[in-house]
């Protein structure tokens, strides 16, 4: 009987070899609302003053999966990774969710593996993050904003956390086609020709995606999937709140899945059904409808409206070295002649205002950020569906913080420099062909002329050594030596390395142009594989995340940092930033493979929650004009009949959206009419979170109301010969510290034909 122990024990050995055996994750998958403000904030990414939310287009969510090792016992690894429809992670903001889960779960979620990167939408609230170069266009710190990021982000790990259940996860890549250009291709000339040789175009084409399969059911339960696209399809004027082309891609790929396995909700826990039981006593206004495919043709509404968000498939669309890639693929021209912009510096006549990118909707800006949004979801269901390769192995993770404004890097050759205090270039304030900046600037330019220099000395005068240190770059802003009212830029930054077998995330703090973040990748597979090829080959998938845990802004290689383009210009810490990273990088790549878990945590970032000035005022108090309520129609429909693709339009007397975000409900609703007997015969069929369902929120006429405007593209769908309206749902106080009032108006019926 004992004569061969070894065959009892070899499947226990491989086991704890692989770390993990198949089917031996416990998986969970959570999504919440984090709209925020829908009026009078400014927008974070193209950093104008003049682009302050008006209204939604569709809601922005934090979408969370948690993976765990199966195996019990407090060591059981694990990690949560999760994505926001957002322009980037926050320091505050990781702080913040930090400690509230810390509150919840002890140490089990921790810095070390708890990942937050924002899919860079510039169609998000700003004023969240707590550095002044990233809260100016805000006027400062926007406390409402910040809160709905970090509930947001809290909510969807709890949810991920109750919903750990045994499962599979698997794997697949695949090449997006014509969703992404770079938009600094006399940059990408500058890396070595024989780099270049190696890859077949200027931009990583490649999306990375992780599907999700619940072990009991068989079912999917989510996927999320990595590829580099600018945000950025939405303009610099656009007011509406939107996640642009990957949150767009999130809700088409969320759709598709409910109206191929719209039946097949996974179960719900306890925790869950009582939040259903919540929501259905809930306020009008709280109704949840449902989306729709961009509103287009889809299975019956009615069998798709949901109470509850928290039960549904989590599909997520995360950035990664997004750097110099933009989704304006028709290129970039120029707006007066219409003929492509100077090269090297994207100007037309030497003005770099007129020289605007193109996507494929142009000039209908919500058309391009469909179309990208469609590329990306497309490929993810191609991928989805055709995934076989199952993941399999440890469960791991690693995080340090660098001081990155004194980093000493040993280059090949015995060569020793230095990072640098960060600094912004010229080029960053010339902007990008996706935003142009302030008149007067071009990219690549690395001189300044005497007015600036004055300009700039009277803010700040560079250092020497500053001015040395990041040459070619010339120091505009100062940002890394300026610490009034306090701290412009930030100096540590975590670097994070997230494992799930073969699979291998590395969190970075910025945006890494196209072959920043291919060196980082190959240095660090190269790493893995050194130190440990039975875990690590050829096959180890390394994705980018990208800004992640925190923001500081751009990484360019050392040959691209010579141009002093906008992303060079933005690179922070000088020449060497990027080597910087790939030496540290490779630190943590050699502790993961060789299981070192002793390495120095390094200097903790510093939390100014209590230095943050916050100039934005709330609002305090609305009142209707005299004779009207607010939730009053003031322009009711044109017509009792529509067509499909025409637009129907309503305006309303209406409060600031901010006295109630109308978190996880709607500000506007498009009803049917059942033939039904009950009391409430008009049924939710689109709402705020709807493609084609549009909420317009001005205040240009009153200080104390405003005007909403709903506007819905009718859909082919809706083509039924059913009755409809419009409905508006909102809230105010009377005075800052009067009781929140809900009010609701709904506009006259109308057939669609
Ligand atoms: C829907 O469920 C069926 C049966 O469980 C499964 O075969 C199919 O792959 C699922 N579809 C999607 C899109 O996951
Ligand atoms: C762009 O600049 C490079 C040198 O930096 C130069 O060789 C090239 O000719 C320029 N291209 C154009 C189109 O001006
Ligand atoms: C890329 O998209 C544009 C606009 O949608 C289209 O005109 C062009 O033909 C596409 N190119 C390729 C290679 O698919
Ligand atoms: C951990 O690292 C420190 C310094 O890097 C070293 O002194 C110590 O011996 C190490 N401990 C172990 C167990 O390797």
């Amino acid at each position: 009987m004992i004569n061969h122990p070894c065959i009892l024990i070899l499947p226990l050995l491989l086991a704890a070899l692989s770390g993990a055996v198949a089917g031996d994750y416990l998986i969970g998958v959570g999504s919440h609302d984090m709209t925020g403000p829908a009026a009078g904030v400014n927008m974070m990414g193209y950093a104008n003053m003049e682009q302050v939310t008006g209204g939604i287009h569709f809601r922005l969510r934090a979408r969370a999966f948690i993976v765990a090792d199966r195996r019990p016992g407090p060591d059981g690894a694990r990690f949560a990774f999760v994505n926001l429809d957002a322009g980037m992670a926050s320091q505050l903001v990781t702080i913040k969710v930090l400690e509230r889960l810390k509150t919840r779960y002890g140490e089990l979620y921790n810095e070390e593996n708890v990942a937050i990167s924002g899919t860079h939408t510039h169609a998000g609230p700003g004023g969240y993050l707590q550095y002044v170069t990233y809260s100016i266009t805000s006027l400062g710190f926007v406390p409402q904003s910040f809160d709905a990021l970090v509930t947001a982000i809290e909510l969807s790990v709890v949810q991920a956390h109750d919903r750990l259940k045994p499962g599979s996860i698997f794997i697949n890549t695949g090449d997006v086609k014509n969703a992404s250009v770079n938009r600094s291709p006399s940059a990408y000339l500058f890396n070595p020709p024989s780099e270049r040789a190696k890859y077949q175009t200027n931009v990583d084409t490649l999306m990375t995606l992780l599907k999700f399969v619940d072990e009991t059911s068989g079912k999917s339960i989510g996927a999320f999937s990595w590829f580099a696209t600018h945000g950025t399809s939405m303009s610099r004027d656009n007011k509406l709140i939107s996640g642009d082309n990957k949150g767009a891609a999130a809700r088409f790929f969320e759709d598709w899945f409910f109206d191929n396995n719209g039946s097949s909700t996974f179960p719900a826990s306890n925790a869950e059904q009582s939040n259903v039981a919540r929501a259905s006593t809930k306020q009008l206004s709280r109704i949840k409808a449902t989306g729709g495919q961009a509103c287009n043709k889809t299975a019956s509404r009615e069998s798709k409206v949901r109470k509850n968000d928290g039960l549904r498939f989590v599909g997520a669309f995360c950035q990664s070295n997004v750097g110099d890639v933009s989704p304006n693929v028709l290129g970039a021209f120029c707006l007066d002649s219409g003929k492509p912009c100077d090269f090297n510096h994207s100007t037309c006549h030497g003005d770099d205002q007129l020289c605007v990118g193109r996507g494929p909707g142009y000039p209908d800006e919500v058309l391009s950020t469909k179309i990208i949004g469609e590329r990306q979801y497309q490929k993810a269901v191609d991928l989805f569906t055709s995934a076989e390769s199952k993941i399999a192995g440890k469960i791991d993770s690693r995080l340090v913080y660098l001081h990155f404004t004194d980093i000493e890097v040993a280059l090949k050759g015995n060569e020793v420099v230095r990072t640098c205090p960060a600094a912004l270039g010229p080029g960053f304030a010339a902007g990008t062909t996706d935003g142009p900046g302030v008149f007067g600037f071009r990219q690549g330019d690395t001189k300044i002329n005497e007015f600036w220099k004055t300009v700039r000395d009277a803010i700040k005068e560079p250092s020497k050594y500053q001015v040395e240190c990041q040459k070619p770059k010339s120091v505009l802003l100062d940002t890394g030596e300026m610490f009034w009212p306090y701290d412009w830029a930030p100096a540590i930054l975590p670097i994070q390395i997230l494992r799930l077998g073969q699979l291998v995330i590395l969190s970075v703090p910025g945006e890494f142009t196209t072959m920043a973040g291919r060196r980082l990748r190959e240095a660090v597979k190269e790493t893995l594989i050194t130190y440990n090829n039975e875990e690590f080959d050829d096959n180890t998938h390394v994705v980018i995340a990208g800004l992640a845990n925190t923001y500081s802004q751009y990484v360019a290689t050392f040959e691209e940092y010579k141009q002093q383009r906008y992303e060079a210009a933005s690179t922070l810490y000088g020449p060497h930033t990027l080597s910087a990273y790939i030496q540290e990088f490779e630190k943590l790549a050699k502790a993961v493979a060789t299981g070192d878990r002793n390495i120095s945590r390094g200097p903790s970032p510093p939390d100014l929650s209590s230095v943050q000035i916050s100039l934005l005022q709330d609002p305090s108090g609305d009142s209707p004009p005299a004779g009207v309520r607010f939730g009053d129609i003031k322009q009711d429909v044109k017509s009792r009949k529509f067509r499909a693709g025409e637009k129907v339009r309503a305006t309303f007397w209406s409060a600031n959206p901010r006295y109630d975000l109308l978190t996880e409900g709607t500000f506007a609703a498009v009803e049917k009419l059942e033939n039904d007997n009950s009391d409430d015969r008009w049924k939710p069929v689109y709402d705020d979170d709807d493609f084609c369902l549009f909420f317009r929120w001005d205040s240009s006429s009153g200080d104390s109301y405003g005007i909403a405007t709903i506007e819905w593209e009718v859909p082919e769908e809706a083509v039924d010969g059913g009755i409809y309206r419009l409905r508006h749902f909102g809230a105010f106080r009377t005075a800052k510290d009067s009781p929140v009032e809900y009010f609701t108006g709904a506009s006259n019926g109308f057939t669609v034909s």
